[in-house]
């Protein structure tokens, strides 16, 4: 039986700040961020917009074309978690109308966790073909103002339905992992924004991947020459590239533009979305699936996670046939084109707009919906289904 992504949505916030702006303000030179960081843009999330909504407007899409009752879990993975007790997913529960025999549960280790989730969803349907997992990786990445760390912020939620006999890819068994306890990036329970060692981060991120790759091809026996594409964490394009550089080298091959080719498709969107943790890399998969013309069917697909901290996963799937009639790269694309530019100014209003800090809160209105986060009522986190003609709340 194959078990894998039957299909697949990102959703990212309606707002972004251009690195142009950004250089300007921090009075440095533009292709410091568009050529040595390879970023272009950072999705910015308004205060009305959380990982919540967000994972709604990944997830809405793909309910719409299944039976949702039939649901039977939703594993959502996330740095970015809303509370410290109730799972992110219990929220998501009721916004999408799920079964109430669905389980809901949440799963943290920094951007690593998607990887997880997923791994776990095939596991589930291998040992029960009648489950329908739902998993959701969404995160908002921020860190302090003026760290090096700012430029490389972004948001950004997939949603993912795992079931057998998938219509877009068979996740491969097998997979090689790497865990050690460093302090490259972590956020203490007091603080919402990252701490991070940027450039130590940088090292820990390609040792994790050299490691992990080794576990791999002890694993499964397959080699570089057998995959196809290769997709990587990306907390800012210029990383994955160097990932890919890093992995080529230890493979004794060269690296040149017919490698490069094999990765660069599954970083077009990240470009312009920015880091979004746990989410990063499947946009990155998304990306690949919706920009590369030829025909994927039957590719492998490497997955490399990395999770700062830091656990890092490597594995393998193959792209099904027909899968191009189930993508939504209209929706991908609409969204990320539709998104507002922010000034300097208002991208600073958004940054410290909620204060957590008092037990009621009425959010102003910049999120366009489908979904957004409305406020704190007595420290209850209240959400609402949002159109222009229509507001329900609860
Ligand atoms: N034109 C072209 N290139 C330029 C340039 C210019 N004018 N000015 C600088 N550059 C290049 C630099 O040479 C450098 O390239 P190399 O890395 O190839 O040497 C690159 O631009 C970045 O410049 P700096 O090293 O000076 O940048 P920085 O020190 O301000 O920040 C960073 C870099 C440390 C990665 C920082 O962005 C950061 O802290 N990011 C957050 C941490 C992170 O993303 N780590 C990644 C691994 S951890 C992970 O993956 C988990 C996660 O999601 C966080």
């Amino acid at each position: 039986m194959k078990v894998g992504i039957d299909l697949i949505h990102f959703a990212t916030s309606d707002y972004f700040l251009g690195m142009d702006t950004f250089a300007q303000e921090k009075g440095q030179d533009v292709n410091k961020f568009y050529v040595g960081l390879g970023q272009e843009k950072m999705s910015i999330a308004p205060p009305d917009e959380d990982i919540v909504s967000l994972a709604a407007k990944a997830a809405e899409p793909i309910l719409q074309q299944i039976e949702r009752q039939a649901i039977s879990a939703v594993l959502f993975a996330t740095e970015t978690g809303v509370d410290q007790s109730k799972s992110a997913g219990v929220f998501l529960h009721r916004l999408l109308g799920l079964s109430s025999r669905c389980r809901m549960v949440e799963l943290k280790h920094a951007c690593y966790a998607g990887a997880a989730g997923l791994q776990m969803a095939t596991a589930m349907v291998k040992a029960n073909p009648q489950e329908r997992v739902l998993v959701i990786a969404a995160d908002i990445a921020k860190y302090d103002l003026n760290s090096s760390g700012e430029a490389t912020q972004g948001c950004g939620a997939v949603a993912m339905l795992v079931c057998a006999e998938p219509r877009i890819l068979e996740i491969e068994p097998g997979s090689g992992y790497f865990t050690d306890d460093v302090m490259d990036f972590w956020r203490p329970n007091h603080r919402s924004t990252a701490l991070v060692d940027g450039k130590y981060s940088t090292k820990v991120y390609l040792n994790s991947l050299k490691q992990a790759w080794e576990h791999f091809h002890e694993q499964t026996e397959r080699g570089f020459e057998q995959i196809d594409y290769f997709c990587y964490h990306i907390p800012f394009t210029k990383m994955a590239e160097k990932a890919h550089q890093t992995l080529v080298r230890k493979v004794g091959l060269e690296y040149d533009a017919a490698q490069e080719a094999k990765t660069l498709p599954g970083q077009i969107y990240n470009r312009v979305i920015g880091n979004s943790y746990s989410a990063s890399l499947f946009i990155g998969f998304i990306s690949l699936l919706d920009n590369v013309k030829e025909s994927l069917a039957q590719k492998r697909v490497s997955f490399f996670s990395y999770g700062s901290g830091c656990v890092a996963e490597f594995f393998t799937g193959v792209v099904q046939d027909g899968y191009q009639q189930w993508l939504m790269t209209q929706s991908h694309q609409q969204q990320i084109h539709s998104r507002i530019e922010l000034n300097y100014q208002t991208y600073l209003q958004f940054y410290y707009q909620v204060d957590f800090a008092q037990s009621n809160l009425t959010l102003p209105h910049f999120n366009r919906g489908p979904y957004r986060f409305c406020g704190l009522e007595g420290d209850k986190r209240i959400y609402a289904e949002y159109s222009e003609n229509s507001t329900t709340s609860g």
